[in-house]
Parts: structure tokens; sequence; C-alpha cells
């Protein structure tokens, strides 16, 4: 149908007879002489209807819209003086039409889509169409070529990729299942899988080898900017491996995809850090290294300080944390109300108050100084290495909650001081995870209950470690993985510490059980999140920009207006009946 998509008329074709097709972007008439910009996947071309080349073609000019389809077929020739357009490929060249065909009419459009700020939910409602700009084509290409990279990567290392089942039965990842009624089964139901955790483990059993999948996953959890119901993992597991076995092939995979999608300077081996360190410094499993600013530990001074509430603090250095933060040149930068705006904001994660400290010509000013001696006083400038301007700010309590607010202070803070740098990418292990977590008595595995455990017999149950490893990106959660147990009965001891008993075990997991009962190889593996690896890639901060179609905050698909109420015959076949509740 065309001869060239319009970005490829260039100087080079002038006096060449050519055909492009496309969409109408926009449509000017200079008094008889009719401008029409031309899009098609890769940008556009200006299209010239002037009566004195061709007469028909402007009378079909005059009755074009924007988004209209046209095919166009006309005489390449450079634009006159000063009528260039340095902003385009095709700035300096226009066609003159000889032909043009409407293929077919648009209604007028429900957006502009140049418009970036116009609502969400118009857009999602005509997905279709938000998708034919410029800025989501780039992203899909974007995310073609690293899923492409992806398979040459794996594929070079001999992985095999393999499908595993959708309709299946539940796994544990922490969140909710999606459940499917079974027909067949009246009463029964398949859950869709939330990642294809004991699939690749099972795999492994079966002397695979090596697994990789980019695999569809699906968890009904609260949904947040980074998140979706429905989402992507590039799914990796391996026998007869170690943790660095694991490491070298996840950031090979990295350099390798980020690389292909040219992005320049990416490490080989990425920084590590354990999950101790990631809490006390920077008050997170996934700490954003874009910019420093760690967490310094003053417990031990402030035990010393005549004010009660830190001294009673400091007295359980077991559960408690005073933590201070030091803001370079926060005097100059913040006001005195910026300084209340900042106890606001980490009085929402459960902090009780924010203290903090100027450091002056004559040494650290503020209502807590007269709290402290002189030599406690200079320990704090020594410890927090304090200039002339700084501001420092302290945070105590229960360490969990410290490590919480404070975590995100730091993070609140740069983005105030506006220090985090854009296009750089900050990768790191956060390794030596716990094994388990602990959460109103109920004991929960920090990543899944196949992790392998470092040492089941310690008195405390959350100082158990596991070889898990987190793969952290400018502060997002990117990856995770581990060891798997490969022994049916640390397996079992697993389960009896998480409560799970012998027969619930059984009913959930008795494939994996029986598996590692026939000579299960040591193994691991990982799991990277595609969507979000691709919104780092492409540097936007909403996971819906980089899905095709993707679902809204609320977890619906607003275009095709699913999830939606099905007819009862449907409901009847599967055995079902809705009882509605009151609201
Ligand atoms: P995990 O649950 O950490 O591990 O998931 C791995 C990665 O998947 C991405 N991810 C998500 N992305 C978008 N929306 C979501 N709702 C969502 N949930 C998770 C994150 C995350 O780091 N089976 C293990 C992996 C393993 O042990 O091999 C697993 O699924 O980027």
């Amino acid at each position: 149908m065309r001869t060239h998509y319009c970005t490829d008329v260039t100087e080079k074709n002038i006096g060449e007879k050519v055909t492009v097709a496309g969409w109408v972007n926009s449509r000017r008439d200079h008094g008889g002489i009719i401008f029409i910009d031309l899009r098609d996947k890769g940008g556009l071309v200006q299209l010239v209807a002037d009566p004195q080349d061709c007469q028909e073609a402007l009378n079909v000019a005059e009755t074009v819209r924007d988004e209209f389809v046209l095919i166009a077929t006309g005489t390449v020739r450079a634009r006159g003086e000063g009528l260039e357009n340095p902003n385009l490929v095709t700035g300096k060249i226009e066609i003159i039409l000889d032909e043009l065909v409407v293929e077919n009419r648009s209604k007028p459009m429900p957006f502009d889509l140049g418009d970036e700020k116009v609502n969400e939910e118009i857009r999602l409602k005509n997905r279709f169409l938000e998708l034919r700009t410029q800025r989501s084509y780039d992203i899909f290409k974007l995310r073609s070529t690293a899923n492409i990279a992806i398979r040459n990567c794996l594929n070079e290392m001999e992985f095999l990729d393999v499908e595993t089942p959708i309709l299946t039965k539940s796994t544990p990842e922490g969140a909710r299942d999606y459940l499917v009624p079974s027909r067949v089964h009246g009463g029964e139901f398949y859950a869709l899988p939330q990642s294809p955790q004991l699939f690749k483990q099972l795999l492994m059993v079966s002397g695979f080898d090596k697994y990789f999948q980019i695999a569809k996953c699906f968890r009904d959890e609260d949904l947040r900017a980074d998140r979706q119901p429905e989402f992507t993992q590039i799914d990796v597991e391996m026998s007869f491996c170690d943790q660095e076995d694991v490491i070298k092939v996840a950031e090979k995979l990295i350099y390798d995809t980020f690389t292909a999608c040219g992005k320049e300077n990416i490490p080989t081996s990425f920084k590590r850090m354990t999950y101790n360190e990631a809490m006390e410094m920077y008050g997170s499993d996934k700490p954003d290294l874009r910019f420093d600013m760690p967490m310094v530990d003053v417990i031990d001074i402030f035990a010393n300080s005549t004010n009660e509430i830190f001294s009673e603090i400091a007295k359980d250095k077991a559960h408690n944390r005073i933590k201070a933060i030091k803001c370079p040149n926060g005097d100059n930068l913040f006001s005195k109300r910026q300084m209340k705006g900042f106890e606001d904001y980490v009085r929402k994660f459960g902090a009780k108050g924010l203290g903090y400290f100027q450091m002056k010509e004559d040494g650290l000013k503020g209502p807590l100084t007269k709290f402290f001696s002189e030599s406690d006083l200079e320990e704090i400038v020594k410890v927090t290495e304090l200039e002339v301007g700084d501001v420092v700010f302290f945070g105590a309590g229960h360490k969990k909650v410290v490590w919480d607010y404070m975590g995100r202070f730091r993070l609140y803070l740069a983005e105030q001081m506006d220090i985090v740098p854009a296009d750089t990418f900050e990768f790191l292990w956060v390794v030596d995870f716990p094994m388990f977590e602990v959460e109103d008595g109920k004991v929960k595995a920090l990543h899944h209950p196949f992790t392998m455990p470092k040492d089941l017999n310690k008195e405390n149950i959350e100082e158990i470690e596991s070889i898990a490893y987190d793969l952290v990106l400018n502060g997002t959660e990117l990856g995770g993985g581990s060891i798997r147990i490969h022994k049916e009965h640390i397996q079992n001891e697993v389960f009896n510490l998480m409560g799970i008993s012998e027969e619930e075990a059984q009913d959930k997991f008795g494939f994996l059980l029986d598996a590692l009962q026939f000579g299960a190889p040591p193994h691991g593996g990982f799991a990277m999140g595609l969507d979000r690896m691709i919104m780092l890639l492409a540097g936007t901060d909403s996971i819906r920009d980089v899905i095709a179609f993707p679902k809204t905050q609320k977890a619906q698909c607003l275009m095709t207006k699913a999830p939606s109420v099905v007819d009862t015959e449907q409901l009847k076949e599967l055995s079902l009946r809705i009882r509605k509740t009151e609201q």
C-alpha cells in the first residue's frame, strides 16, 4: 500500500514519487493551500494539497479532519527557505500531493492526544487512542527491545523457556488469589498464579537445570503506582547453584537488557548491603542510593541526656533506636514553617515528634540543646559530621517505627532539597534477609516459605536469616529471589514454625513435598518485575504507562468494563449464586 513510512521520507527522496499512509495529526488551511501533518508509528511528515498541482487532492484535503486515515501519494520537495522545522526528522521536506484517499473517517477525539494533563479516566476508557501517541509507541518499542534482549541473554546462557499453568492452585506470595470457578467440578476453584514459584522448582526436580519464563502473574492486593493486579515477571530458576551463581546471571541479564535499551555505563556487578545495614542506615529494605544522607545512630549520646523521654527510649537498645539524619545546608534551605511541616509529615507514619539542631557558627542551637552536656553536643556534631549551616533531625522510638518514618523522611527531604539525580541507575543487592517476620503474633515468611534458612536453631525466630536477596534500583524493588529448600525435612520444619499443620501443608503443597522426596537438586533463582523494569528504563512513574491495557487503582479495566456481571445462566453452569450484601 505504501512505499515509505512517514519518517523515512527525507532529503534523499527529493524529486521522487512516494506513497505514505497514516492518521491526520493536524490540518491547516492557508488560503487555498492545505497542509496536513500525517502521522504513523514513527512520527510526522507534511503533505501539501495545492490546486496548482492537483485540484482533486485539494478537494479531498478540504474534507479531511483530525485522525482521519489517509493514503497519500505525491512528489517529495524541499521546503522553502525559512519554512523548515528543525524539530522533525522530516522537517526539511514536504510531499506535494497528486492523490489523496480517505481510507477511513474518525469521530471527533474524546480528548486531545497532545494534552498530557487529560484526566486518567478518559485516557484509560480510550486507551487504544492514548496508545496512538508517540510517547506510548516509544515505551512499547522499548518494552519489545527489552523482551528480545532478555530472551537472547537467557537463551545464550542455555536457559529453557517453559510455560507453566495459568489455571492452577494457590501459591503463597503474600497476596490474595484471583479465583476461577470450575464448571466441571462445581464448587471447586482454580487460582491464577501469583508467580510460577512452585512449578519452576518442580522443573528443577525434573532435571531441566535452567528455566526461564516471561510470565504473567496475578495478585489481588492493594494497588500502588508500581503495582498492577496482572503483571509480568522475568522468572528464572537454576540447579546446583549458590547465591553467587544466581546473582551473576541476574547481573548479566540486567547489563544486557539495559545496554540493548540504549543505556550506557551499566555496571557489570552491583553494590551489596545486608538487610540489617539497609534498615539501620536507610530505614528501608530498598534504599535509594542515588543520594547518600544515611541515618546515624545516636542512641548512646542520647542516653546521657537529661530529657526523660530520650533517656528512657535509650535504655532499651535491643528494641529502640534514636537516629539522626543530616540535612546539608538545611538551615539556609528551610524556614521554621517548613521544619514544622517535616514534623507533620513524620507524624503520619507514627512519629511522636521530630527533633532537630541547627549548626551555627558558635555551635549547635535548638530547643533540645539544654538537655545535653557540651561534650555530648560536640559528639553529635562529630558523628553526624555537621558543618555550619547544616541541620540534623532526630527520630526516637521503637526501631521498626523509627526505621520506617526516618527512612520515608530521608526520601521526602531529598525530594524537597531536589538532590535526586535524574537519569542515573543505582543498583543494589540487599542480602541476608530474615527468614521470618512476626506480625500480630503470626509467623510469616519474609520472602516465601520455600526459601532456604541459614540456621533454624535460633531462639528468637526473627533472628533466623535466609539465603534470600532482593535487587533494588533507585529505591524500587526490581526483583527478588533465593536459594530454595530442597530437603523435605527442612521444608516441613519451616511450615511447622509458621504454624502450618502437616495436613494443611499436604493439602496446599503436597505435590512439592512429594517432589522433594524424589531426588530434588539444590536450586535457586529469582524473578524481576518486567513492568517495573520498563518503568525505570522509560523514566515514568506510573506502571500503567508501560502496560498496554492496564487496570485502574481499583483493579478495573475502564475500556472493556471488566470486571462485569455475568448472566444467571453462566453462574448456574458454574454452580454459583450471587449473594447481595448491603454496602
Ligand atoms: P516477588 O513477590 O518479590 O518474588 O516478585 C518479584 C518481582 O515482581 C514484581 N512484582 C510486581 N510488579 C507489579 N505489580 C505487582 N503487583 C507486583 N508484585 C511483584 C516486583 C518484584 O520484585 N516467586 C518469587 C521470586 C523468586 O523467589 O524467584 C516472587 O514472585 O518487581
